[in-house]
Order: structure tokens, then C-alpha cells, then sequence
């Protein structure tokens, strides 16, 4: 009784967490990430993560000087200059929200489930604001330049692939959400 020193509890057992640690998870394949890509996002992120608000006032701006249309889909921001949006409370909090949705992909992209989920969900919200599914991937480019303009000599050809990678991902599942609702 309680004796540990047997010759079997001696010796290596497939059990043992020490001796055999857990394989590394399996990598999603709707993921288009590696493990390493993963980790590398993650760290890359933090530093967006604080400037949250600047980074996602960016990204609209930038969207709406592409596509000022797109400006006009929002009745609280309709006609309004870049630096009454800045100074706008409604603006600050609509970009907030934005970027929450990108920070919590980010986050959970172990949670294949879970990101797929949440994006579909938000994408077919997004058929009540009159906003066509042709319209999100006009979002790219603004985030992609807004990100590099953040993380500046940080911004590698290799984080840059990896940053390519994730929004693609974000926006095609988006996409599929809103396309459920249009039809
Ligand atoms: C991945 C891309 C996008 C994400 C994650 C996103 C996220 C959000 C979120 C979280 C909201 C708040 C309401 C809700 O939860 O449904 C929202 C509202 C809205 N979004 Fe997006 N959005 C994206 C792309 C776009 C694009 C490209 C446009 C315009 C072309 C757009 C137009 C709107 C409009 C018009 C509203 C409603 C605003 C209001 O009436 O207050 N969104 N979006």
C-alpha cells in the first residue's frame, strides 16, 4: 500500500506525461496557418493590440476615401470629413467593435469552430446594413496598409505573407456569412 518503488512503477510507461509529452496538436487544415505562423501573428498582433483604436480609425478612413459609398452605408458617419470622424465618439466606438471581432480571430486560432462561427455570424448581420458580399474585400488593403504603417521595420516580408494570409481568411468566411443572407 502506497509503495512507489515497485519495479513496474520504474519503468517508462506510455502514460507518463514526463517521459511522453502530448503530441503537438493537429494542425486545422481550414486554418491557413502553421503552428509557427500562428505563434508569429499572435506576438505580431500584441503591438496593434496596443493601438487598437488608432489602427481601426485608420482602417476606415481609408476605406472610405477608397469608397465613400461605403461611408454613406453608416447614417451616423454620412458626409462627414476625416477629422469630424476622428473626433467622433460614434466613430471611435464603431471602430472598436471592428476591430474586437479581428482581435478575437487573432486570439482563437487554435478555435478553428469558433472563428468560423463568430465571422459567419457577423458576416450575415452585415445584409442588414445594405452591405453586398463584393464590397468586404475592399476592406484588405486598408487593413494591410494600416497594419504596416503601425508595426513599421517590424513589418517583414514574412509578417506581411502571414498578415496577407489571416485577413484573407477572416474576409472569406465573412463573405460566406453574408452570402447565406443575400442569397
Ligand atoms: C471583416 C470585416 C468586417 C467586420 C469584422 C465588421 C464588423 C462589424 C461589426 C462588429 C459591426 C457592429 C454591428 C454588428 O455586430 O453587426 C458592424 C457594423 C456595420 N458594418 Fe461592418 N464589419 C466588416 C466589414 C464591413 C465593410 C467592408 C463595410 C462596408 C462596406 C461594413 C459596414 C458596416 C455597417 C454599415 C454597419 C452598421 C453600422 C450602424 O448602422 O451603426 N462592414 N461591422
Amino acid at each position: 500500500m502506497g509503495c512507489t518503488s515497485s519495479a513496474a512503477s520504474d519503468r517508462p510507461s506510455k502514460n507518463d506525461p514526463l517521459l511522453d509529452p502530448p503530441p503537438p496538436q493537429e494542425l486545422d487544415p481550414r486554418i491557413p496557418l502553421t503552428a509557427r505562423q500562428k505563434f508569429s501573428i499572435q506576438k505580431s498582433w500584441k503591438a496593434i493590440q496596443r493601438n487598437m483604436e488608432g489602427v481601426g480609425m485608420d482602417i476606415f478612413i481609408r476605406l472610405f476615401k477608397a469608397h465613400p459609398e461605403y461611408q454613406d452605408l453608416f447614417p451616423e458617419f454620412k458626409g462627414m470629413s476625416e477629422e469630424k470622424l476622428r473626433n467622433s465618439i460614434n466613430f471611435e466606438t464603431h471602430v472598436g467593435i471592428f476591430m474586437n471581432v479581428i482581435d478575437e480571430c487573432i486570439d482563437s486560432l487554435e478555435d478553428a469552430d469558433h472563428v468560423i462561427n463568430l465571422l459567419t455570424k457577423k458576416g450575415r448581420k452585415h445584409a442588414n446594413y445594405g452591405v453586398k458580399p463584393e464590397f468586404i474585400s475592399d476592406i484588405e488593403e486598408p487593413f494591410l496598409a494600416s497594419v504596416k504603417q503601425l508595426l513599421e521595420d517590424r513589418y517583414s516580408e514574412k509578417i506581411e505573407e502571414i498578415y496577407k494570409l489571416t485577413i484573407k481568411f477572416i474576409l472569406e468566411h465573412f463573405i460566406n456569412g453574408l452570402k447565406e443572407s443575400v442569397g
